[in-house]
């Protein structure tokens, strides 16, 4: 089995109904499994057994059993960049860290006790700031993988908030976000971890130096920077040419992608603010779903599980989006992250051989917290000719007080899983209105316009409740996804090239903007540059 005889296989498939496959009336237990406190159902998807066997046979056809152990033994799997691949490692026992990592592993176990020393340091007051302050706040200055993986868990964890410091993260170069942020912190008061895997990233730089100047104006102290900066990154050289104390940085290393690192020291300004018990239940949770994948037959695993349903979303009924419904306003940053994690990783057309791929790779990502989406974007799901996969994502036992309202939220993550399988056929939605008493002559204007296409599969992830576990669980699960896919489509998920031309031309223009040579830029761009200039000298 190969992906293009995938896609001849689907060929009935578009025109099939989803609601029909409910015949079987153990279909929705059948298309269902759990793990790790996270139950699938992946009955709504467009797919029945033996199509489903046919996926399980491309992922032995790819090889993925041993994809998997080339991944967690180690083995450089990032060919492009000659690196392995072990941010699991990171979550992992000891034994497990010395077994694959060797003597590396000392380094690696070190920076764990450092990064929890300086957490417990700041909560029992050991560490106080330059003017002798208790610390109050926190800023995560970083941008990509050195963000959305704090943001999220940030967000996700905000009733385990345990340490009493209030968290910021700034990534966006926009001095507005910046001010925004430090108009409501007092420098005396305030931690900053500044996070980049390269330390040559702009806006990082950008926005370190913003808020040092910020500290250094506000709170003058000689070690403030010794007192109250750290630093995560590869790159100590840089890290201190910066002006960070050595004994501050904490590293990385080139086997962590950078949207893969929350496990590392990145997490650092995480674990601040929700203890290093909660951020251990956090990377015990990714654990637990490392040994799900790692030992769970493809039939009832659920990274891959999704993994192939969502190949056969993409290469066989040729649907190009994926739309992540989390139905829980604590996992509002999830589709965010999740762009990151998956359209950086996969959205590529080279195999890893170099080879022009003949199949479409990574969906376009995009989501927003449910119910909102409903009063955005779930109208084109309904009504446009376009099929959108979606993850649904909900928790069966609220965050909040007001139980009703949680009963609300899930009844309407349920209701618009079934409503976009479902649909509404012209011939039901004239029976409704010619029951509602609607004329003849009216029914003939309106139907047209309220039918919907229905026929759009979905997945259904219920967590248990929001726990550090169970999130950790959860991003795993995506992160193994995200990984699969990659093998089946030939691809290296662990490299992004195509970052690099917007950050030379952002170099070019920012010296055409200062005056330097413009020429080799387009008519438009130069056009562009010329008004900025015009306006800002104003
Ligand atoms: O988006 C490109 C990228 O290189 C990401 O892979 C990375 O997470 C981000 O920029 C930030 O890079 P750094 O951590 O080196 O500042």
């Amino acid at each position: 089995m190969d992906i293009p005889a995938l896609t001849q296989l689907a060929v009935q498939t578009k025109s099939r109904s989803i609601r029909s496959l409910f015949a079987d009336g153990k279909r929705a237990d059948n298309f269902s499994t759990n793990s790790q406190g996270l139950y699938l159902d992946y009955s709504k998807q467009n797919i029945t057994r033996t199509e489903l066997s046919q996926l399980f046979e491309l992922a032995e056809t790819s090889k993925l059993s041993e994809k998997i152990k080339a991944q967690f033994s180690g083995e450089i799997i990032n060919n492009t960049e000659q690196r392995a691949v072990l941010h699991t490692v990171l979550r992992s026992p000891e034994t497990t860290k010395k077994h694959i990592l060797g003597h590396n592993a000392d380094e690696v176990i070190a920076t764990e006790q450092h990064m929890a020393k300086i957490v417990d340091d700041v909560s029992n007051c050991k560490l106080m700031s330059a003017s002798g302050d208790k610390f109050t706040d926190v800023i995560a200055i970083g941008i990509g993988g050195s963000y959305y993986g704090i943001k999220v868990t940030l967000s996700a964890l905000n009733t385990f908030h345990t340490t009493g410091l209030n968290a910021h993260v700034i990534a966006n170069v926009d001095g507005a976000a910046v001010e925004e942020k430090l108009a409501k912190l007092n420098a005396n008061t305030t931690l900053v971890v500044v996070i980049s895997k390269t330390f040559t990233t702009q806006e990082t730089l950008l926005n370190a130096l913003a808020v040092k100047n910020w500290m250094l104006k506000h709170a003058p102290y000689a070690d403030i920077i010794e007192k109250q900066w750290f630093a995560v990154s590869t790159n100590i050289v840089k890290a201190t040419e910066f002006g960070i104390l050595e004994k501050n940085i904490l590293p990385m290393w080139d086997w962590v992608g950078g949207r893969f690192s929350l496990w590392s020291a990145v997490g650092l300004p995480l674990a601040l603010v929700i203890g290093n018990e909660n951020f251990n239940k956090l990377k015990q949770g990714a654990y637990e779903m490392d040994q799900h994948f790692q030992k769970t037959p493809f039939e009832q695993n659920m990274p891959v599980l999704m993994a192939l349903l969502g190949i056969w979303n993409r290469n066989a009924l040729q649907y190009s989006s994926l739309a992540i419904l989390p139905y829980d306003h604590s996992l509002r940053a999830l589709p965010g992250y999740l762009q990151q994690t998956d359209m950086e990783s996969n959205g590529k057309s080279v195999s890893n051989s170099g080879e022009k791929l003949p199949w479409q790779t990574a969906p376009t990502v995009f989501g927003q917290e449910g119910t909102n989406g409903q009063h955005a974007f779930m109208q084109l799901m309904h009504q446009s000719d376009d099929i959108i996969p979606t993850d649904f994502i909900v928790c069966l036992k609220g965050a909040s007080d007001l139980p009703e309202h949680h009963q609300v939220l899930v009844a309407n993550c349920f209701a618009q899983s079934e409503a976009l399988m479902r649909g509404k056929s012209l011939a039901e939605v004239e029976e409704e209105l010619k029951d509602a008493g609607v004329t003849a002559e009216e029914i003939s204007r309106l139907a047209a316009h309220k039918t919907m296409k229905g026929n759009t599969p979905s997945n259904t992830l219920l967590l248990e409740e929001m726990t550090p576990e169970n999130l950790g669980a959860l991003l795993a699960l995506y992160e193994h996804k995200i990984f699969v896919q990659g093998v089946i489509w030939q691809l290296n998920s662990f490299d992004q090239w195509g970052v690099e031309l917007g950050k030379q031309l952002g170099n070019s223009i920012l010296s055409a903007m200062n005056g330097g040579e413009a020429s080799m830029l387009s008519a438009s761009s130069q056009n562009l540059i010329k008004r900025f200039n015009t306006s800002s000298n104003k």
